[in-house]
């Protein structure tokens, strides 16, 4: 695993004509800021040795280096959820990669179902902890030498990224929400059973990726920052039905607001 790891960073190496130190996973939300990056150079996810091709509607499946806010950046379009089918090692293959070639910040976002009665649709959350639900972990097996076997996660979202990205929020009125983000495989939505439980174990949010990404990315010593979309409700009031077109239109609804905050951390960073 890791000499794949290794062989693939060594073949964007050769070809890449930057050195980023940041790195975006263009989940929900993020489309808008992918057309902000001046784009140098795409690699097709089919063309880059080892990695798994992204099969989800919806997510077409490149990486790219550009330019954004500044500062040189790596940016996937198209994320690898564990739902498709990959193991959690495909899943979080990029973030391996990422490191070996000197990525040191981790910036993600998703759309994820609320359950903190203050959401309301189309809020954005700034994921201060998360829970990991997912049936498998990614740092299952042997150790990958860029971290302990037993990581800390006792602070897996920066700080200092959270305080930068209120500071935005609050200088262009934009409303930010906080709270803990809870990864759960899907590709169900949860019954209302489900919200309500999620929210008794102490999560505001619920999704289907991000803590994989971000348990590795931590395991390497990156910092990381991360945003969800509030796209439905659930786990109070009457059950309602949550739909794929309702959760793609409330994400495509805050993407402005997602690219401004991003942007300006980009550049503080
Ligand atoms: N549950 C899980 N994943 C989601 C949801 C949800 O309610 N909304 C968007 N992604």
């Amino acid at each position: 695993m890791y000499k794949n790891i290794l062989e693939t960073a060594e073949y964007l190496r050769q070809r890449m004509q930057t050195k980023p130190e940041t790195a975006i996973i263009l989940g929900s939300g993020l489309g808008r800021l992918a057309e902000e990056i001046e784009v140098t150079q795409e690699f097709s996810y089919a063309d880059i040795p080892n990695f798994p091709v992204s099969t989800v509607e919806g997510h077409s499946g490149k990486l790219i280096l550009g330019r954004l806010a500044g500062k040189d950046v790596m940016a996937m379009q198209g994320r690898f959820h564990f739902y498709e089918g990959y193991s959690m090692k495909e899943v979080t293959f990029p973030e391996r990669v990422m490191h070996e070639l000197g990525i040191k910040n981790l910036l993600v976002s998703n759309a994820a179902g609320g359950m903190n009665p203050a959401f309301s649709i189309g809020d954005l959350m700034i994921i201060t902890d998360h829970i990991n639900a997912f049936p498998e972990h990614p740092l299952r097996g042997k150790n990958v030498p860029t971290g302990p076997r037993f990581p800390s996660m006792h602070e897996a979202y920066d700080k200092d990224f959270i305080r930068i990205v209120k500071e935005v929020a609050a200088a262009h009125d934009i409303k930010v929400q906080e709270g803990v983000y809870l990864g759960t495989q899907g590709p169900t939505y949860e019954t209302p059973a489900e919200y309500r439980m999620f929210h008794a174990w102490g999560a505001d949010a619920v999704g289907m990726s991000t803590v994989p990404e971000v348990i590795v990315a931590v395991h390497q010593g990156m910092r990381v920052f991360g945003v969800s979309i509030i796209t439905d409700l659930g786990g109070f009031g009457e059950a309602v039905k949550v739909t794929h077109e309702e959760v793609t239109a409330a994400a495509n609804a805050a993407q402005p607001k997602m690219a401004l905050l991003m942007g300006e951390l980009i550049n503080r960073i």
